[in-house]
């Protein structure tokens, strides 16, 4: 019986058989035996077939174990956080050792154009393949091949048990490049997302510095002009005083130089908050020691900052970024927290600059913190991710909100 071609199954059935054969044959074959010495008996010839036998099987088996802990290798191979190139030629290695004359086989598998081989790899006729599709398309296939002959078997020289195998091989590497292609996808998504967010911010921040630039300089000045055309008007009013008539018009002016006055107010503090100049000029730290005055002003709600650095070590654009969660961390405390105190902490850890924004008020809900209306929320979290950096935020009910966002170094 040529047992190579046997699966699994058959050949633990058929160890069973004979095993249970021997037993039998000893039993009967020991007082015999002790009779005729070493007399050569029909048993003993059958005895020797079976061990035969058993030695072929063991072999099989063997065979059978090998393609079995190629597999498990394989999908242990393709389940590394190695590049697909390195995994590709692991996997190779792996595939001649599970055939029956490794040390006449070679294999190599073609891939998405590229090519990748054992080093002995040449086209003979004793080949075996199997394709490799994505979505019905063909990208690849994978090749093993005898360097010399040998006997026949199922498939030319080679077994059943090996065809089932590279099967077997070629649909893992189906999965692993399908999984790969849609894992590029998703990153690649990421990429495109994280990007546009980035360009949106700046096209955001760019339009503020314009209208803020323009609010400022320009209807600033404008409105300086006019104020000083009034003031005019008003002197020459005054010169006029005699006339009681003119009184009324008088007090009009007046009243419009004042409320000139207010606008011109109006305009330099919508303008700072648009964008403040002294995050372009004075950088992070001073700007967030402004933002925070202002906080204080408007809100009534104690504030500290605690930091130990002079200045905070991050390029002008991210800057902006976190400029900005601060910003609007504060106006949630003055809207939301009902605090009556909040802590700003900036310190460095190794290569990170971190920073904490804490309030004692009623303390955010979970609900609150990953829900698709939290539209705030979310524009911090994209901001930190454009710098590559963290957003965490926590709330104890009754106790406090706790903001951590860290910065890499650059
Ligand atoms: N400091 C805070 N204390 C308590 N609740 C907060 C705080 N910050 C945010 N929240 C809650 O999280 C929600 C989402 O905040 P946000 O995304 O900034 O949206 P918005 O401020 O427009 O409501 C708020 O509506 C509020 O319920
Ligand atoms: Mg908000």
């Amino acid at each position: 019986m040529g047992f190579d071609k046997c699966t699994k199954d058959e050949l633990i059935k058929e160890i069973n058989r004979l095993n249970k054969k021997v037993n039998k044959l000893e039993a009967s074959a020991i007082p015999r035996l002790q009779k005729q010495k070493f007399q050569k008996s029909p048993n003993t010839r059958k005895q020797n077939n079976i061990k035969e036998s058993l030695r072929k099987i063991s072999h099989a088996l063997g065979e059978r174990g090998k393609e079995l802990s190629c597999l498990y290798s394989i999908s242990n191979i393709l389940n590394e956080s190695i590049p697909p190139e390195k995994a590709f030629h692991k996997i190779l290695k792996v595939i001649i050792q599970s055939y029956q004359y490794p040390e006449i086989t070679a294999a190599r598998l073609l891939m998405n154009e590229s090519e990748y081989k054992t080093n002995k790899f040449e086209k003979t006729k004793w080949v075996q393949s199997c394709s490799i599709y994505a979505n019905k398309k063909k990208i690849g296939e994978l090749e093993v091949v005898y360097l010399e002959k040998r006997p026949d078997a199922f498939e030319g020289p080679f077994l059943k048990e090996e065809r089932h195998l590279i099967n077997s091989i070629a649909q893992l590497l189906t999965q692993f490049v399908v999984r790969k292609q849609t894992e590029l996808e998703l990153q690649e998504s990421r990429e495109q997302l994280k990007n546009f967010a980035a360009h949106l911010q700046t096209i955001r921040e760019e339009e503020r510095v314009y209208i803020s630039r323009e609010l400022h300089d320009n209807l600033g000045q404008s409105l300086t002009a006019l104020k000083i055309d009034l003031f005019r008007i008003l002197k020459k009013l005054s010169d006029e005083k005699e006339n009681s008539n003119l009184n009324y018009v008088i007090d009009q002016t007046q009243e419009m130089v004042h409320l000139v006055d207010s606008i011109i107010q109006s305009v330099r503090t919508i303008a700072r908050e648009l964008r403040p100049r002294v995050l372009d000029d004075l950088g992070l730290l001073s700007a967030v020691e402004w933002q925070i005055k202002e906080f204080v002003k408007r809100s009534g709600i104690k504030c500290q900052l605690i930091s130990s650095l002079n200045n905070i070590d991050i390029n002008k654009v991210h800057s902006i970024g976190i400029f900005r969660i601060i910003q609007e961390s504060l106006t949630n405390v003055i809207r939301h927290s009902d605090a009556t105190n909040v802590i700003i902490k900036i310190y460095e850890k190794t290569d990170k600059t971190l920073i904490e924004i804490e309030d004692n008020g009623c303390g955010i809900k979970q609900s609150d913190i990953f829900s698709s209306k939290s539209l705030g929320l979310l524009g911090m979290r994209e901001r930190a991710l454009i710098f590559g950096g963290d957003f965490i935020i926590k709330g104890t009910e009754g106790k406090g909100t706790k903001i951590l966002l860290t910065i890499p170094k650059i």
